[in-house]
């Protein structure tokens, strides 16, 4: 199966990109015979008013058709998910790249609730979108002191807690992927 790691921040400094490719790795590293990829929507230069637009990119829409699930890496702004991940999902909407398809949340904050009230409105999203949402998120709390060298601290603190939600996403994904 090709499960595509989206990194949903752009801001400058973001810790939420060290938590990704941890999330890549640890993912390579539990299931090595599927395929794991980073999409960091920092890397297509958004512009705000392309909501609706029609993705022109056809080696992004490639590799979006071909991904069975999804894992979504951002952090709390403001009690929900970055405006920038906003802008990425509305971009596609009408291709229906995203239905029946397989969801996952990792929430990103340098506080104590690791993004909890952004999964919750992002669970909104993925549904209106078609997707199934996994019912184990990770949560990354204390992003700023955990990951601090752009590496976790304590790297098998972070395995074991993503472990879960990664075995949930693989399991439904192959049952819903015949
Ligand atoms: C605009 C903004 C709003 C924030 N709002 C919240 C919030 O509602 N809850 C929270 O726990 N942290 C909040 N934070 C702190 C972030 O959790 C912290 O900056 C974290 O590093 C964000 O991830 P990032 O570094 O990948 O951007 C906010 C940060 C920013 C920049």
């Amino acid at each position: 199966m090709n499960y595509l790691v989206v990194l949903g921040t752009v801001r400058k400094g973001r810790y939420s990109k060290a938590v990704a490719d941890f999330i890549v790795k640890t993912a390579k590293k539990n299931y090595p015979k599927e395929h794991f990829e980073l999409l960091d929507i920092k890397d297509l230069n958004l512009s705000l008013n392309q909501e609706g637009s029609k993705l022109t990119d056809t080696s992004l829409i490639e590799k979006l058709k071909s991904t069975h699930g999804f894992i979504f890496v951002f952090p709390e702004y403001n009690h929900s998910f970055p405006a920038s991940l906003k802008l990425f999902i509305d971009l596609w909407d009408k291709d229906r790249l995203y239905l029946h398809k397989t969801c996952a949340c990792v929430g990103v904050s340098s506080g104590r609730y690791g993004g909890t009230r952004a999964i919750e409105s992002f669970i909104n999203v993925a549904r209106a979108l078609g997707m199934f949402v996994t019912y184990r998120d990770a949560n990354i709390t204390k992003v700023q002191e955990e990951f601090k060298n752009s590496v976790p601290e304590n790297p098998k603190k972070w395995e074991n807690l993503v472990t879960p939600m990664l075995e949930e996403l693989v399991k439904v994904t192959n049952l819903l992927i015949k």
